[in-house]
């Protein structure tokens, strides 16, 4: 093969665009942080565009696309335990598995108060179910989480 010839050039133009695509999508070596950081961090996204939606009234369907978002999140969070609790003595997994259960579940209740609200079109009631939800997360994470997470 010639090295002009259309055949050759065509092969090094691919190499060229291939080539450092291959290199940049090489696996970096990231620290798996789990399933239920993962859905924390949706949650947390989902939680400041919700505070921004409530501030006005016309924009309630997006609140409403984040509180479901929010809920499904949720719902998958309970499911999974926190590394916090692999982390104990056997014997004292099954009760704090229980309590992290049992807060998620009031977790998952207010969130579904704050979507009566919105459905309601009461915004006093909205404001409050968004802060009792919002104000879960420091005290879900004094119980469950460990300093640096
Ligand atoms: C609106 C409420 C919440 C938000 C926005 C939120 C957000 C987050 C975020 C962003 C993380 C990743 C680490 C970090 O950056 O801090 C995280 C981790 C975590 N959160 Fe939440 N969280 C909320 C509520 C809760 C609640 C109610 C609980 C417990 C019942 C909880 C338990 C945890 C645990 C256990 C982790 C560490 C993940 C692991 O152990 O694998 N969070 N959360």
């Amino acid at each position: 093969m010639k090295l002009h010839s259309p055949v050759c050039i065509a092969a090094f133009l691919l190499l060229g665009l291939v080539g450092p695509g291959i290199s940049r999508n090489t696996p970096q070596e990231v620290p798996d942080k789990g399933e239920l950081y993962g859905h924390m961090e949706v949650i947390e996204e989902a939680l400041g565009k919700l505070r921004r939606s409530l501030r006005d009234p016309a924009r309630s369907d997006e609140a409403l696309d984040q509180i479901v978002l929010m809920q499904e999140k949720s719902l998958a969070c309970k499911g999974l335990v926190p590394h916090l609790i692999t982390e104990l003595p056997v014997e004292e997994r099954a009760a704090m598995e229980r309590d992290y259960r049992r807060v998620m579940v009031d977790f998952l209740i207010a969130q579904l108060e704050l979507e009566a609200a919105l459905l309601d079109g009461d915004p006093d009631a909205a404001k409050t179910a968004f802060k009792q939800v919002r104000s879960m997360e420091e005290s879900g994470h004094d119980r469950f989480t460990r300093e640096e997470e």
